[in-house]
């Protein structure tokens, strides 16, 4: 089993996705783990200690100050492999930001910096959104810690088109196998990882431009993906709605020359390079200075390509290199010439008219083909699972 003879501390903070943990606590104990739980007290709220007595076996922790058991957490913070924080709220995020020890699970954790941390945020949208949180977690990201979530999807308070919901058992036990399995021996350990996203722009004039839907979602989920693994990101987007992730570098570029200047600089030093952007392939020939008039009537332009960024970069030996193939038909063999052409290790083929897939969706359907020959056919998943499955390729590779 892969937990077995692994110690894991489960801190729960209160919120609403704390009924999730009990989930993972059954998961973790079940694949062999001993678990201790520590519960904050707006947890033990929405969620009886006894519940997670009875599901790992073990007492539960609640208090600093229980009676017989003073500075039970010393004792607890002594051996885990791993501390879990699910769901990590936004105001425990804070407090561990903030260096604070006010309860158990905070001390705890701040006594055993040194240890890994693998933190599900869970909150309400707006919280999750603003700067605060943002610094908190960048805060703690450049401390070591570990994220996985949140994802967009419904809320407590109702859907929502914007990340807070926690990730779901089955991800961050995944997550967390990952990194004991991985431990300091990580093979993304100290590797250097670039990942391109979004869309690029291109201008008619000062308020014009030509672009595509690209979301950036798969690029970002990458970047997030890579880092969670224990690798150096960076993230050279084009503009998106989203958020820059945290605990790696975002570098945002406008159009597709800008992201090729971004990436000669970055290449010379990168053991990866994943290409999920969709720069723009054309560009105005002549691009106005002042804004044309809708009065002036119909307007031809004339157009002339970007230069092709995986074609043009000079790249150092040994890199790994994924591609991207956006595809509307004849899939299998387009992305095959794109590998060959590109001269790419492997390329992520999807299909542009798959319901689910491709662009401006959460979700995506992809094949996974490798230079060798291998073929790994997706079924339809999050953006963020389909991530995990490519880097699951690529390390093998690295
Ligand atoms: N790409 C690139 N430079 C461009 C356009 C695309 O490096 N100017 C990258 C993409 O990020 C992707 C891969 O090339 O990883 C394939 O992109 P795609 O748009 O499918 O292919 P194109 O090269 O644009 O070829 P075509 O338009 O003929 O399909």
């Amino acid at each position: 089993m892969p937990f077995t003879d692994r110690h894991v501390v489960l801190g729960v903070s209160g919120g609403i996705a704390c009924y999730k943990s009990c989930t993972l606590a059954r998961r973790l104990t079940e694949a062999g783990a001993t678990v201790d739980v520590a519960l904050t007290a707006a947890a033990a709220e929405f969620v009886r200690p006894l519940t997670f007595e009875a599901l790992t076996g073990r007492p539960v922790l609640t208090s600093l100050w229980e009676r017989g058991r003073a500075l039970a957490h010393i004792d607890l913070a002594k051996h885990p492999d791993l501390i879990i924080v699910a769901p990590a709220t936004a105001n425990i995020l804070a407090r561990c930001a903030m260096g604070m020890a006010d309860d158990l699970l905070t001390a705890l954790l701040l006594a055993r910096a040194d240890r890994p941390v693998l933190a599900a945020p869970a909150m309400n949208d707006a919280m999750y959104a603003n700067p605060a949180t943002t610094a908190n977690l960048t805060a703690l990201a450049q401390r070591g810690w570990q994220f996985i979530g949140p994802e967009i999807g419904a809320l407590a308070e109702g859907p929502s088109e914007r990340p807070g919901r926690m990730s779901e058992p089955e991800a961050i036990f995944a997550a967390a196998e990952r990194l004991l399995g991985h431990g300091t021996t990580s093979k993304w350990s100290g590797k250097r990882v670039v990942v391109t996203a979004g869309p690029t722009r291109e201008h008619l004039d000062p308020v014009r431009v030509i672009t595509n839907p690209s979301s950036g979602r798969m690029g970002y989920a990458l970047a997030e993906a890579a880092r969670a693994r224990g690798a150096e990101v960076v993230l050279v987007t084009g503009p998106t709605e989203l958020a820059p992730p945290t605990g790696l570098h975002t570098t945002q570029v406008e159009t597709t020359e800008d992201m090729q200047r971004a990436l000669q600089d970055l290449i010379p030093n990168a053991d990866a390079l994943i290409m999920s952007a969709a720069p723009a392939d054309y560009r105005p020939k002549h691009q106005a200075d002042t804004k044309r008039p809708r009065s002036a009537g119909a307007l031809t332009v004339e157009l002339e390509a970007t230069p092709d960024i995986l074609g043009s970069l000079k790249r150092r030996k040994g890199m790994v290199v994924v591609g991207f193939a956006l595809e509307t038909g004849n899939g299998l063999a387009n992305a095959r010439s794109k590998m060959q052409n590109k001269a790419l290790d492997f390329v992520i083929l999807n299909d542009a008219t798959e319901p689910g897939a491709g662009f401006e969706v959460t979700t995506n359907r992809v094949t996974i083909l490798g230079r060798n020959g291998t073929q790994v056919d997706l079924p339809l998943l999050p953006k963020r699972d389909v991530a995990e499955r490519i880097l699951d390729v690529v390390e093998e590779a690295l």
